[in-house]
């Protein structure tokens, strides 16, 4: 299906009319508060605060209210494109009483969260923990997991740094740090347990288009040249969705599997999912441009570093463009699941990279 175009609606949904989507998840228990987008003049101070450096390393997207709105958003689209299955959280067949699961970079959220910046958030299930912290520091978790999850982290850490993390979800870890060994201490141990599970979703922040309707010289087109750009003058690439496979295989794990997708902008497709997963992207996209280039461009754009306000004046004609209904337009994502092997297992039994 990924492969094939989407197909193109008559109706011309209004793209502001999200209530339809939010109704309908709510009543499926599912907390949904995507408010008035657009609104947020980014003139307050704290839109500067997410771009603190911490432990040296500067995160490229802004800690504020609009930004998690936009990873609510980003939360929600990727629950309708799985709607159909059961659980449209994560593909990995985990064992059935999973002991602990870390999801990385969580934005907000589930079991053991964590993330840089803390999220905004008043209540938490029981069984959720959440941490500030920074992955790419030593990881001193006692309890190995049955999952390690990822979203939509492109852009926040450079290939060596993906590298490391991934070597880390993998590999045994010791927490002596030089202290006298003793056999009997649970100081030593894996931070995924043999037979665990690691995956990722990432999506491009190239728009693409399967039938034409948008020009190359459009807005719209110069987006993910813009920002690739930058991000590679940065030294954190924006393309974890086409390096991850590769660099999941690399680390040692097993059973890659893949689902492509396409995440439809924009209310335009037929097929009622596409539509509503389409409205809901639209908002990810209209709230969440500024924050995802503001950093980008203004410190690494092309030819020279920008103003803010020529990023400003830049966002505002992305977003009249992306409310033009005869423009088709869709993101690439990819969700990659992968199993760490048993200490005996020989890679003849292993099966490689299935793809959907
Ligand atoms: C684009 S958001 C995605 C959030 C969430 N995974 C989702 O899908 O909604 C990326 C998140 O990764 C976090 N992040 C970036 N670098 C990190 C690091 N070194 N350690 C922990 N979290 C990090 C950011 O603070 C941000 O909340």
């Amino acid at each position: 299906m990924a492969d094939q175009p989407i197909a193109v609606g008559n109706d011309i949904h209004r793209l502001f009319d999200l209530s339809w989507v939010a109704r309908k998840w709510s009543s499926r228990g599912i907390h949904v508060r995507i408010c008035k987008l657009n609104s947020h003049p980014h003139s307050s101070p704290s839109f500067f605060v997410g771009f603190r450096p911490l432990s040296k390393n500067a995160y490229s997207l802004p800690s504020d209210d609009q930004m998690f709105e936009t990873y609510e958003a980003g939360h929600l689209l990727t629950l309708v494109l799985d709607s159909e299955r059961d659980n449209p959280l994560f593909r990995s067949p985990i064992v059935k009483n999973p002991k602990h699961i870390l999801d990385l970079g969580t934005g907000k959220a589930t079991v053991r969260g964590v993330d840089l910046f803390p999220p905004p958030v008043s209540w938490m299930p029981p069984n959720c923990v959440l941490e500030v912290d920074d992955a790419l520091q030593p990881w001193t978790w006692r309890e190995p997991f049955d999952l390690i999850y990822m979203r939509i982290m492109i852009g926040s850490f450079s290939d060596p740094e993906w590298d490391r993390i991934y070597k880390r979800c993998y590999e045994w870890v010791s927490l002596y740090h030089g202290r006298h060994l003793d056999a009997n201490s649970n100081l030593d141990h894996s931070n995924l347990r043999p037979g665990a599970w690691i995956e990722q979703v990432e999506a491009s922040p190239v728009i693409s288009t399967d039938d034409g309707s948008i020009p190359e010289d459009s807005i719209l087109h110069s987006w993910g040249i813009n920002t690739r750009d930058a991000a590679k003058k940065s030294g954190r690439d924006l393309d974890a969705i086409d390096k991850m496979t590769d660099s999941i295989r690399k680390a040692g794990f097993v059973d890659i599997q893949e689902k492509n997708y396409k995440w439809p902008i924009g209310p335009w497709p037929r097929d009622k999912k596409y539509k509503e997963a389409g409205t809901v992207n639209a908002q990810h996209w209209l709230s969440g441009m500024e924050g995802w280039c503001m950093w980008l461009l203004t410190k690494f754009g092309s030819p020279v570093p920008w103003t803010k306000e020529e990023v400003q004046v830049y966002v505002a004609n992305m977003r009249k463009e992306l409310r033009t209904p005869r423009y088709h337009a869709y993101q690439r994502a990819r969700r990659v699941w992968a199993r760490k092997p048993f200490p005996n297992e020989t890679v003849g039994k292993r099966e490689e990279n299935k793809k959907e």
